[in-house]
């Protein structure tokens, strides 16, 4: 695997990339890999392409009071990780070439990133959708894989792609989940040994709530009885909405695929969840 640090450098590999012939995909990350990572690149190397893995923890994406700080920084770790999958290339741009002196753009989608994530951490997918568009520009990849743990930032790439005619395809990769259901997270390090073991809550709150909504019982009261189980728990909530799967809004016509999506907090650890609903009967 190479290991990449300069535009320069990554347009000559890419290159030699496209001269082979081969696809290339793209999964763009933060670091501090896990096995939901792993899937990624794994799905991605099924299809055959040439894999560039990107790492960058993007402060445009962090809020003022937000973890960018402490944010887990595993560079080697991650390195060795994404040799042993079988990653191709590792781009690790430095903040500086990322966003060197004078950066004055921002991209901003409407609609999809408004609500629910979008509401609670103002800025956050501007910052998102930001950073993803240069990683596409830099590496130009066919395809860029994205975990479904984060529905919300998946269906905002969707939207800047299909606007700004990126002509990538974008494939969402199901949430990896510990034994107990809890899906797989970075930030899942931050926990402490009780608010691991609370923590599957989460998961919890939400499958009951699918199902019953599922089976044909009330959204509202299936989301108040998710809602109590998670401060039950211990959880401060920001969030359980059940949307449109594709516009995330509230709005759900009648045989549209619907998502329960889920944001809470234990201490000062913020996780998230969402579940597919399946349609009824
Ligand atoms: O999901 C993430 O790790 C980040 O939001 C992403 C897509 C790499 C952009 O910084």
């Amino acid at each position: 695997m190479q290991t990449i640090r300069t535009l320069d450098a990554l347009r000559s590999a890419i290159a030699d990339f496209r001269s082979d012939g081969a696809g290339i995909a793209l999964v763009p990350t933060m670091g501090a890999l896990h096995s939901g990572h792993i899937a990624l690149i794994e799905t991605a190397r099924r299809q055959g392409r040439k894999v560039v893995a990107s790492i960058f923890v993007n402060p445009r994406q962090f809020g003022p009071n937000e973890d960018l700080a402490r944010y887990p920084r595993r560079e080697a770790a991650d390195a060795r990780m994404l040799s042993e999958a079988g990653c191709d290339l590792l781009w690790l741009p430095p903040v500086d070439v990322m966003y060197p002196a004078g950066f004055a753009t921002n991209i901003s989608v409407s609609g999809v990133s408004e609500g629910l994530d979008g509401a609670a951490r103002p800025g956050h997918f501007d910052g998102v959708a930001t950073v993803v568009a240069k990683l596409f520009n830099q590496v130009r990849p066919d395809v860029a894989l994205f975990g479904e743990k984060d529905f919300q930032q998946l269906a905002v790439i969707r939207r800047m792609v299909a606007d700004l005619d990126f002509g990538i395809e974008i494939e969402g990769v199901p949430t990896q989940r510990d034994d107990d259901g809890l899906a797989l997270s970075s930030r899942n390090v931050y926990l402490e040994p009780e608010q691991r073991a609370a923590a599957v809550a989460l998961p919890r709150a939400l499958g009951e709530a699918a199902r019953a909504i599922a089976r044909g019982d009330s959204p509202a009261d299936a989301l108040a009885a998710a809602r109590e189980s998670l401060i039950a728990a211990g959880f401060v909530v920001d969030y359980v909405e059940l949307v449109d799967a594709a516009t995330l809004t509230s709005d759900i016509a009648e045989d549209r695929p619907r998502r329960l999506l889920a944001a809470a907090r234990l201490g000062a650890t913020r996780l998230i969840d969402n579940l597919d609903v399946p349609a009824q009967g």
